[in-house]
């Protein structure tokens, strides 16, 4: 008998991003708690090319042939018979770890919620993985009304979500990028310094400046490479300094580290505030399937503002490129 086949990006060996290739393989079976999703859109994040490399995640066993993407928007096309609340041809979006970037993909029904009507489909497919840490994030360090944020690393996939759940919770954000990413993020609401020589005094300056007190509240760092060091200089409380990038500096200074916790209801909030225009969702850009070697590349630079997407199959139902209408008002500023 001949299985019926989809086309995936597969990993056959760790590697550098060539190691990719767009292959044939067999179409997942479905468990019966789960659903089989015609995949629309996934999402890239630095795991991904982490993972491709040969990093090990915790509790989890990676071995090639590895299939990446943790995140997608797209079609149900089966359920199974315990997989209840969904119909074949929802709209959906949702998270598992790795497969995503294929054509189908089978997932818990616990997983998956309904794409709001309003919200893109591709912000669909990049908002699980950036977007629900950065929500983590915001509750560990339990952010409120009226204090000052800082946030390491402000411009990227987690930094934007993260700037913006801030700002909706009445703080002040700082925020670090580099020289091309002060005007976005300024755009998003935050105070935008630039990091590198200096980074300290700069964020000593726009603390003082912009807040009643010579300290911060709480920092995120979404960077890595050594920022909690500054950190620790600019906040008293180490435990509202969290990482969510270097945990071996996070534990040597008595830092939290943070890990994504992801679950339907975390997401269904994101999708919601999305779709009801709340949160701009940036898509940096967008790749083919075939594409997706390039697509690693992009994220393994560690530059860059928001979520690099892949596309694999465009719904009827999608009406325009772009996430949200900021989103394209931002592009038309060609800063
Ligand atoms: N713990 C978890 O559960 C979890 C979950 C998701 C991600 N992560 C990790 O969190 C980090 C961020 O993820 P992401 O998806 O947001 O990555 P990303 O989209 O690649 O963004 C990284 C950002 O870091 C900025 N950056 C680069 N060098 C910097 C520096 N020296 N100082 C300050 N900022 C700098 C870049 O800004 P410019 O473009 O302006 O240079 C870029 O916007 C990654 O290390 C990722 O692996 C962890």
């Amino acid at each position: 008998m001949t299985l019926p086949t989809m086309r995936a990006a597969v990993a056959e060996s760790f590697g550098g991003p060539d190691v990719l290739q767009v292959r044939k393989i067999a179409m997942p079976a479905i468990a019966p708690d789960e659903v089989l999703v015609r995949v629309a859109y996934v999402g890239l994040q630095p795991a991904d090319a982490a993972a491709r490399a040969g990093w090990q995640p915790p509790g989890v066993a990676v071995e090639p042939p590895l299939i990446p993407g943790n995140e997608f928007s797209g079609t149900v096309t089966a359920t199974g018979r315990l997989a209840t609340g969904f119909e074949i041809g929802d709209a959906v979006l949702g998270f598992r770890v790795f497969g995503c970037s294929a054509e189908y993909v089978t997932v818990p029904a616990s997983q998956v919620i309904r794409k709001p009507a309003a919200l893109p489909w591709d912000a669909a497919g990049v908002l699980s993985a950036s977007g629900q840490t950065a929500h983590t994030a915001l509750e560990t360090l339990g952010i409120t009304a009226g204090e000052t944020v800082i946030v390491h690393g402000a411009a990227g996939g987690v930094g934007t979500i993260f700037v913006q759940l801030s700002l909706l919770a009445g703080a002040t954000v700082i925020g670090t990028a580099g020289a091309e990413n002060q005007d976005y993020l300024r755009w998003l609401g935050a105070v935008a310094v630039e990091y590198g020589p200096g980074e300290l005094g700069r964020l000593r300056a726009a603390v003082r400046k912009h807040s009643s007190s010579e300290s911060a509240d709480a920092v995120l760092d979404a960077a890595g490479r050594g920022s909690l060091r500054a950190a620790v200089e600019l906040t008293p409380n180490r435990f509202r300094i969290g990482s969510i990038a270097e945990p071996p500096l996070a534990d040597e200074l008595g830092c939290l580290f943070i890990r994504s916790q992801r679950s339907s209801e975390r997401l269904r909030e994101l999708a919601e505030l999305a779709a009801n225009g709340y949160l701009n969702v940036t898509i940096r850009r967008r790749y083919r399937l075939e594409e997706v070697a390039a697509a690693h590349r992009e994220i393994e630079t560690g530059h860059g503002r928001g979520k690099a997407v892949l596309e694999i199959h465009q719904p009827q139902e999608t009406t325009e490129w772009g996430a949200t209408g900021q989103d394209l008002e931002y592009i038309g500023i060609e800063l």
